[in-house]
């Protein structure tokens, strides 16, 4: 009998890159889901594999190379195997992956990921190879509306609001791999945080390339702030976190919010990417180091216990020593909780490729990276010490992957904090006394009574 009951066909996603792309990844799953296929972290299982890379910086094409050797194997076993490039590194090389990897049958871009269940059902009968990387810039461009990707018991969301972005920072090549900015509908929004509420969901962090420009280009459309403000409404969302954020389009109602709406979280990611307004030119940024501190002094006015991460790029071309001792320091200035660095990577079709030579020596791009890494490690280090002997309040996430008799969560500043604790905490908010400081996170003990008590010196849960 058992062996008349089919097994459902399986898919399997590696993914690179940013938190678009993991939700994208998400939506892919879904979508295919709702067709009959079934999740596996084994690629070797896998009736499709996608690879859903990134191409923001440093050679994609060789990761894809990479991966794709080690499905051969896969694809000579099993002739029916979809392999698929997805993303946007697939957006950005387009037929050519196709033509260098004939491993390939599916080379997709961002903007069609609504299509995925059809290309494969279409490659599947067909047996023909497939290039879907049109890009829709329409205002009724359709957002993955029907699904919703997080998991059953999950805590946290991510949740997109935007797609696309129109700023042209000379350095970036996302303007041209997710195209020009889109903003989803509010209603559209609010309705997949309502569902997402509903199924236990506690925290959301609402994603775009650029939200603070949120609905500027929409007539209909509520400011980003107000957007933010509607998301605090829903019940059930305890906390709102959101990203990516530009220094430009942050209004003043966005900082309002810092000050009066508690579920707004205290951290704030807002990329700078350099110290020298003469960078900041060459890259395009519409802001200058005054006024990117200015909104760093009214950003922690209002909210006095914010923290703050932020994006650099060192080597970007013509970075004379000067301009990088004022990234120094900049991050002196402001004192981040925590930092992105990464070396100037050239982008096919930005600006930076076709106006400067990428000048800076390998060797000088690591060593400056090298003395920004040093110099943050001691401030991270530092915040991170200071939370010490502080109450906060952890929203707990799930049993930790330590200890399962252990939970793990984040404070509203982004930083993870375990605690031992019993399952039923999960997805609710606990006092928290923080007792230690481990690379890169906390750990500490719940202050209620009911919950945790102190055993000869161990912590016990109850
Ligand atoms: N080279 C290096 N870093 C880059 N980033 C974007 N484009 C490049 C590039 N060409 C970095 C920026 C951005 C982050 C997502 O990636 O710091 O904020
Ligand atoms: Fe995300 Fe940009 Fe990488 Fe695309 S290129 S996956 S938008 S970081």
């Amino acid at each position: 009998m058992a062996d008349l009951i089919a097994t459902p066909p399986r898919i399997f996603i590696q993914t690179f890159g940013c938190q678009m792309n993991e939700l994208d990844s998400g939506k892919m799953l879904r979508l295919l889901e709702g067709d009959g296929y079934a999740a596996t972290d084994q690629a070797d299982d896998a009736d499709v594999i996608l690879i859903n890379t990134c191409s923001v910086r440093e050679k994609p094409e060789q990761k894809v190379r990479s991966l794709l050797g080690r499905y051969k194997g896969l694809k000579e076993a099993n002739p029916d195997l979809i392999i698929g490039v997805t993303g946007c590194y697939a957006q950005q090389a387009k037929g050519e992956l196709l033509r260098r990897f004939p491993l390939v049958d599916l080379v997709m871009g961002p903007d069609a990921i609504p299509r995925l269940p059809a290309l494969v059902m279409d490659i599947q009968h067909s047996r023909s190879r497939s290039l879907a990387t049109e890009q829709l810039d329409r205002q009724d461009y359709p957002f993955v509306n029907d699904v919703v990707v997080a998991q059953g018991g999950s805590v946290t969301a991510f949740v997109n609001i935007q797609k696309g972005c129109d700023n042209l920072c000379s350095f970036c090549i996302v303007p041209f791999t997710r195209g020009r900015e889109v903003s989803r509908s509010a209603d559209d929004v609010l309705d997949e945080v309502r569902r997402l509420a509903e199924r236990g969901v506690r925290e959301v962090t609402l994603l775009g390339q650029n939200v603070n420009s949120y609905g500027l280009k929409k007539s209909d459309a509520p400011a980003f702030h107000d957007l933010v403000a509607a998301v605090a409404g829903v019940q059930g969302i305890a906390r709102i976190r959101f990203t990516t954020s530009n220094p430009w389009d942050l209004d003043e109602g966005l900082i309002q919010l810092y000050r009066d709406q508690q579920k707004l979280a205290s951290y704030f990611h807002l990329p700078v990417q350099a110290g020298a307004d003469s960078m900041l030119l060459r890259m395009r940024r519409k802001h200058t180091r005054a006024e990117y501190l200015l909104l760093v002094e009214r950003l922690r006015q209002a909210r006095p216990d914010l923290a703050l991460s932020t994006d650099i790029i060192v080597g970007f071309p013509g970075e004379t020593e000067e301009e990088h001792e004022q990234t120094l320091s900049l991050l002196e200035a402001v004192r981040y909780d925590f930092i992105y660095s990464f070396k100037y990577s050239p982008r096919p079709d930005t600006q930076a490729v076709s106006k400067y030579e990428d000048d800076v020596p390998g060797a000088v791009k690591k060593r400056r990276l090298a003395e920004i890494q040093d110099m943050q490690r001691l401030v991270t280090d530092e915040r991170l010490q200071s939370w010490v002997g502080r109450d906060v309040e952890v929203l707990i996430e799930g049993p930790s992957k330590r200890d399962p008799q252990w939970l793990s969560g984040r404070i509203g500043q982004n930083w993870m904090v375990s605690l031992p604790g019993a399952a039923r905490l999960v997805g609710t908010l606990v006092d928290v006394r923080i007792d230690e400081a481990v690379s890169n996170s906390l750990s500490g003990h719940a202050n209620h009574r009911d919950t945790v008590a102190r055993a000869g010196g161990r912590l016990t849960v109850l």
